[in-house]
């Protein structure tokens, strides 16, 4: 995919020179507490396995990196990165993945802009029907930011993961291409 503009956003191809600073947020315990990863690169060696790994992976399912601007003409800023994974051309669905790693960033409707970005792609240029994500029960701002993007909750997986000493449930959420459409009509008024 060439670079794709959406509202504030940029979403292009992660390069190697962004292997450093994803190290760095994945180094943030409140960046990684909803994660869910077993374990994450703590070095620049695994970071650059991760991305050798990912260029392995179908086009549309590589991370995409997500930057910013601080002001009008500035250069993109690298904030974090989303994905689709697990694509099923047949059923036609996908699921999410988001990180805005840059927690100075967060809180500022990012996260939500990204899962917009997602469902227009998702929904004209790969022409899915669903789109799915999981998120931790405890991650509030994380569901939050999916129910303004339009994700409706459709179920609970209890007891996904024991972390810090605990079980933590997961929700599942998803939208419809009814459902986005459905609002794309609406926003147009
Ligand atoms: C989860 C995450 C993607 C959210 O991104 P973001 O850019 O902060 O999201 P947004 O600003 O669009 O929306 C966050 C919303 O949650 C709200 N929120 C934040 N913390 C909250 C809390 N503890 N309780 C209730 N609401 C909360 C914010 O106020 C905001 O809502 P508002 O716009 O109505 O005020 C981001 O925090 C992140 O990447 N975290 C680390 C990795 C992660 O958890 N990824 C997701 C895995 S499923």
């Amino acid at each position: 995919m060439p670079e794709f503009r959406f509202g504030r956003l940029l979403l292009r191809a992660i390069e190697e020179t962004d292997l450093p600073i994803f190290l760095s947020f994945l180094q943030d315990a409140d960046v990684v507490e909803y994660l869910g990863m077993a374990a994450f690169p703590t070095t620049l060696e695994e970071e650059l396995n991760w991305y050798e790994n990912a260029l392995k992976a179908p086009l549309w399912e590589r991370p995409l990196a997500i930057c910013i601007q601080d002001e009008e003409g500035s250069p993109w800023r690298l904030i974090g990165n989303c994905s689709f994974k697990k694509i099923d051309e047949q059923a036609r669905h996908a699921e999410l993945g988001l990180l805005i790693g840059d927690k100075r960033e967060w809180n500022k409707g990012y996260g939500t802009e990204a899962m917009q970005a997602l469902q227009w792609l998702g929904f004209t240029e790969l022409n899915l029907n669903k789109l799915y994500l999981k998120v931790f029960a405890g991650n509030k701002g994380g569901i939050r930011a999916y129910e303004k993007a339009g994700f409706i909750h459709e179920g609970r997986l209890r007891q996904e993961r024991f972390y810090q000493g605990k079980y933590d449930d997961s929700l599942m959420m998803s939208v419809l291409r009814s459902e986005w459409q459905e609002r794309q009509q609406d926003q147009k008024g």
